[in-house]
């Protein structure tokens, strides 16, 4: 598969970033099994702990539009010289509309994209049955 254009729309919505705390952009884009791409960015507050990561951003703004379902999700830290894998929150929210072998493709400013999957990054989900119920 190639993912030259999810990765371009992750790159791209990396500059639609609010972080002007952190100084750290980050960019995600999910594509939907229908081929539709979602962006989405991190999105600060001067209250730091409302904060919204760039994928959880991406995933519901996805869900807001009526997608239900993923195929892929790339993320894109052009402020970080190591790729950035989503953070505890994003990986239980990502599980929550996700099978385990779902890929996630992430990168630094190398743009050099590591592959892994959500049942990877949140492996044992205990919660994974009260999904669909
Ligand atoms: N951040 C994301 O948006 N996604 C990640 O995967 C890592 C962290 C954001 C949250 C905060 O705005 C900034 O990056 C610094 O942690």
């Amino acid at each position: 598969m190639d993912n030259t254009i999810l990765f371009s729309e992750a790159e791209s919505a990396a500059e639609n970033s609010y972080s002007p705390y952190s100084k750290f952009r980050v960019g995600a884009a999910l594509l939907c099994k229908d081929g539709e791409i979602i962006k989405g960015s991190n999105i600060e507050n001067r209250s730091f702990g409302l904060t919204n990561c760039a994928e959880r951003s991406a995933i519901f703004t996805a869900l807001s539009k009526g997608q239900t379902e993923f195929t892929a999700l790339a993320i894109y830290a052009p402020d970080a010289d190591y790729p950035v894998s989503p953070c505890g929150a994003c990986r239980q929210v990502i599980s929550e509309f996700t099978d385990s072998s779902f890929p996630i493709f992430f990168a630094g400013n190398d743009k050099k994209y590591r592959e892994s999957t959500i049942g990877e990054l949140f492996p044992f989900n205990a919660l994974d049955e009260l999904k669909d119920k």
